[in-house]
């Protein structure tokens, strides 16, 4: 495939780092052995420490050979993509970085006889987060409105006021067309494809609504834990980690209005119209409708694993929760008084992301009790991943002489439909940034509305001290009070196997 993208240089801040060996390198290259990259492209990474280049290509190839999705490199496909990165070393509060990366700049443009594009991806801490945007905008690298484009990674802000702040700084600096938030969740297939689900096929949509649907959960679990990010995550915790963000983009795309076109604006307006309308929660609240949990020593995966707070980096008595469930209401006429469940959680039993719908009872049950002794009204499961398609729960007869009724599962996963494996989360959203495209990115008033919504929460829980922590093991399915949250209403999270 040859692409027609205009030459574009991206910078990435913090180019040593995780981030970038786990994810950026490996779908950039992706990209580049897809030919989906730009012909001409130059990728400068930096950051503050001394790192020879020869260093770096080995470090990035090592981890385009253990995160890429399409297996390991050539290695003549790892030269062609691997002269094109070079290191700048540079403190990011230093004007002096920016620059010796204006003095690059010039020099490829010379070297390409035209104007590249810029990308600025801040894969930093988020500390620094406002430093960068202010430094580039102090030496002029944010002029070029259509060319330069600046990359944020969740989380944005800490809270509310923080993440006000924030925008405050990007959009003094750069048009808010220049702007790419990024919530990888958004790059998903599976995440996108629930827009296709719902908006490309008829069947679905008059159903989709409180006549129909009791209830609604989602699922985001983990079994990994916190691994070596402690130090971030203890100020963290899944509300801000996974909540504020990667779910509320999951119930934003379930309870959204259907799109009048698909222009990224009107996307986005659709979506943060649900989270405008969630129904506010109130400091007395939110004991009942929150729950917050924390990983205790427990068993994995056939392996003894250590709690929270044994891990590096973490307090003894630290009250991060590293689980939360919450139960929101969205309060317009198509979901008055249907509840939405949210639970994530790290250390959980088996990794799985997942919405799943739970229609109503049929209105008059027609069968004899002994019929229905196994029966549960419908469920469509939407599995985002590992497992990654649409599955529909519904009551069929068992063969025999008498009535009785089964719930069977029909099916449909992208690997049997779709011959071509998924491309990464950061593949879509990076060439995505390449061809200026917003519609899976964040805009401001979205990330602000989704704070808006947790913040009652965050605050609550930062004045009061969990004593039941740590409340559940590591390897379980997260704190009871989670299923409690649900059975106090009849209902319950899907089992899971
Ligand atoms: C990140 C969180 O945004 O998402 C991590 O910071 C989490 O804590 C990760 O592990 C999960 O992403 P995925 O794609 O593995 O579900």
């Amino acid at each position: 495939m040859k692409s027609d993208l205009e030459p574009t240089v991206i910078v990435i801040f913090g180019g040593a780092g995780d981030l970038t060996w786990r994810k950026l390198m490996p779908a950039l290259f992706d990209l580049h052995r897809n030919g989906r990259m730009p012909k001409k492209f130059s990728i400068i990474v930096v950051d503050r420490i001394a790192f020879p280049v020869e260093k770096l290509h080995k470090r990035f190839l090592q981890g385009v050979n253990r995160f890429s999705s399409k297996g390991s490199a050539k290695a003549v496909d790892w030269r062609k993509f691997s002269r094109n990165i070079t290191y700048q070393q540079g403190d990011f509060k230093d004007p002096v970085t920016y620059s010796n990366l204006k003095k690059s700049f010039a020099k490829l443009d010379g070297d390409w006889k035209g104007k590249a594009g810029h990308i600025f991806h801040m894969a930093t801490p988020p500390s620094l987060f406002g430093d960068i945007p202010q430094q580039l905008g102090a030496a002029g690298l944010n002029q070029d409105r259509t060319g330069s484009r600046i990359v944020v990674e969740k989380p944005i802000g800490h809270d509310l006021k923080s993440a006000q702040e924030l925008n405050r700084i990007l959009t003094e600096n750069f048009h808010e067309s220049q702007i790419f938030r990024l919530d990888h969740y958004l790059g998903k297939e599976t995440v996108q494809n629930i827009l296709a689900f719902r908006f490309a096929n008829p069947l679905f949509e008059p159903i989709w609504n409180r006549r129909f649907v009791d209830y609604v959960t989602i699922t985001v679990a983990e079994e990994v834990g916190v691994g070596h990010r402690g130090g971030y995550y203890e100020g963290a915790g899944a509300l801000r980690d996974m909540m504020q963000n990667h779910l509320l983009q999951l119930l934003c795309l379930v309870a959204m209005e259907p799109m009048v076109s698909f222009k990224a604006d009107e996307i986005r307006n659709k979506k943060v119209d649900v989270l405008h309308s969630i129904r506010p929660i109130t400091s007395s609240e939110v004991r009942r409708v929150a729950v917050r949990g924390q990983y205790g020593p427990g068993t994995l995966l056939n392996k003894r694993v250590r709690g929270y707070r044994q891990e590096e980096k973490v307090s003894p008595r630290s009250k991060t929760e590293t689980f939360a469930a919450v139960k929101l209401f969205v309060d317009n006429w198509r979901w008055q008084g249907v509840p939405f469940y949210l639970r994530t959680g790290k250390c959980l039993s088996r990794q799985v992301s997942e919405i799943s719908v739970q229609f109503r009872a049929v209105p008059h049950q027609s069968f004899p009790s002994e019929s229905k002794r196994d029966w549960s009204p419908s469920r469509l499961i939407l599995s985002i991943q590992p497992e990654q398609g649409i599955a529909m729960d519904f009551q069929a007869k068992y063969p025999g002489p008498l009535m009785i009724l089964k719930p069977v599962e029909m099916k449909f996963n992208y690997q049997d439909s779709f011959a071509i494996p998924s491309p990464d989360a950061y593949e879509t959203l990076l060439l995505d940034v390449m061809k200026k495209d917003p519609t899976l990115f964040m805009r401001a008033d979205q990330v602000e509305a989704a704070w808006k919504v947790l913040m009652p929460i965050i605050t609550s829980w930062a004045k009061s001290t969990p004593r039941d922590f740590p409340n559940y093991a590591a390897g379980s399915w997260g704190p009871r009070a989670a299923d409690d949250l649900l059975s106090r209403d009849g209902h319950a999270w899907r089992p899971m196997k």
